[in-house]
């Protein structure tokens, strides 16, 4: 068991590079399997989740090396196309192989994804996708195995723009007979990503970032280098930390593009956010204010995944701020936790009611997924006294030893191995 001790007060300042993107980097590793040869991804985190999926590529047969965020990947030794249990159940994304390793290879066996802390998560849409396709789908005894000689175009419609639907369908097409379209698509930025990579392998995909995507598909694909863009999520966490820290902290390699939604509600709490080219940087110099209405949707909408985040500085602001989570229906575990350092929040259905706090106390408090102990670390920074975050492996799964970036901008926040396990706390779920 890992914590993070973290002593509040300090403001943070200073100048920081954020790291790959863990979510377009996920399904572009997936996609290398279609790939004709060796292949290299750089600016690779060093995440839990990451080499979760690199293990899983191992284990199909593919030449595997990560070293110092470049992932190099020869998938022609790869010799089969069961994903094994055990790595499927260490993470959700292993999903993202369905589609790439159905079109490459004809078929595909994965142990069904169960639900997790932040709500069911079914993958509906991509087998409703996949099947269009042309996929033969049979889902028994927790597994779920597809096949097809060869996946032909289709028209299809999502209802809803779900990334992880919209990334499986276009890898799956990118190798299909004919022509695919995938109305209704998530415009995340990591599609563009993920787009991008494909087309450097020669796959013919547009309309990346719009709501209909068009593949192409085609006979084969090569092999290419490709370097992952920023994490907008690790960015906007950065800058919240800065903010809730009254600090003034620079941001390098960051797309701002990215973060319209963020950077205006953080702009509205009356903190500065200037951005110049690749460069962000967040000052505050005086109180924060509540903001009126935060809803998180599907890009360009305010992200899900700063919501826990976002809270976790208004908690501190004038005034009430009201949340709303669309995306996932269990979303506010936060909550329960930022209430045990002094903050008050009401949460009805699905929206929280935020009333600004003049300080929050340390406390310890359990990290339940990994953008809810992003947000008790922000709280704790601005915590007076000592905040230890439990559970601090839902962290590592996103955000590149999280500790040392804060540490670097002067945060006085450190990581302790402990034996002991609280009683009375749940298992993870
Ligand atoms: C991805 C991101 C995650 C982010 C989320 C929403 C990765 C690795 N993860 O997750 O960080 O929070 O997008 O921006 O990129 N849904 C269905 N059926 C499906 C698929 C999705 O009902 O077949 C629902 C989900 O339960 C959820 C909503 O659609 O309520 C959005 O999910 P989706 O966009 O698919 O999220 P992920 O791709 O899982």
């Amino acid at each position: 068991m890992e914590r993070l001790v973290i002593e509040g007060g300090e403001r943070l300042s200073g100048s920081i590079r954020v790291h790959g993107s863990k979510n377009a980097a996920l399904p572009i590793l997936a996609a290398v399997v279609m790939a004709d040869g060796e292949t290299v991804v750089h600016d690779v985190p060093n995440l839990d989740d990451i080499h979760v999926m690199l293990d899983i590529l191992r284990s199909l047969g593919a030449r595997v090396t990560y070293d110092n965020g470049n992932v190099t990947v020869d998938p022609r030794t790869i010799h089969t196309t069961d994903v094994p249990e055990h790595l499927m159940r260490l993470m959700r994304s292993s999903i993202f192989l369905m589609g790439p390793l159905l079109t490459r290879f004809g078929s595909v066996r994965v142990s069904k994804p169960g639900g997790c802390t932040i709500g069911s998560r079914p993958v509906d849409f991509h087998l409703k996708g996949l099947e269009l396709l042309g996929a033969e789908i049979t889902d028994r005894h927790g597994f779920i195995e597809c096949r097809a000689e060869r996946l032909r175009g289709a028209t299809i419609f999502l209802d809803y723009p779900s990334v992880g639907a919209t990334e499986n369908l276009m890898m799956a097409a990118a190798l299909a007979d004919g022509e695919t379209v995938i109305g209704n698509a998530a415009r995340e930025p990591e599609i563009r990503d993920l787009a991008d990579f494909l087309v450097r392998l020669g796959a013919r995909v547009r309309g990346a970032g719009e709501d209909t995507i068009t593949i192409e598909g085609v006979p084969r694909l090569a092999s290419c280098e490709f370097d992952v863009s920023p994490d907008r999520v690790v960015a906007g966490t950065l800058l919240l930390a800065a903010a809730v820290t009254r600090g003034n902290v620079q941001l390098r390699n960051v797309r701002a593009a990215d973060l319209t939604a963020v950077i205006t509600k953080l702009r509205e709490t009356g903190v500065q956010v200037t951005v110049s080219h690749d460069i962000l940087e967040l000052k505050r110099t005086g109180a924060l204010r509540a903001v009126d209405r935060i809803q998180t949707a599907p890009f360009p909408g305010f992200p899900t995944d700063l919501q826990a985040p976002f809270m976790s500085l208004l908690t501190l602001a004038n005034g009430i701020s009201v949340i709303s989570e669309t995306v996932f229906e269990d979303r506010f575990q936060h909550v329960s936790e930022l209430q045990r350092m002094g903050a008050a929040i009401k949460v009805d259905l699905r929206s929280a009611f935020v009333r600004g706090v003049k300080e929050l106390s340390g406390a310890v408090v359990e990290a339940t997924d990994l953008r809810a102990g992003a947000a008790l670390v922000l709280a704790g920074l601005a915590a007076e006294g000592t905040t230890v975050v439990e559970r601090v492996h839902h962290i590592d799964r996103g955000y590149e030893a999280l500790e040392l970036q804060l540490q670097d901008l002067g945060a006085r926040i450190t990581r302790v191995r402990d034996a002991k396990r609280r009683i009375g706390k749940k298992a993870d779920a």
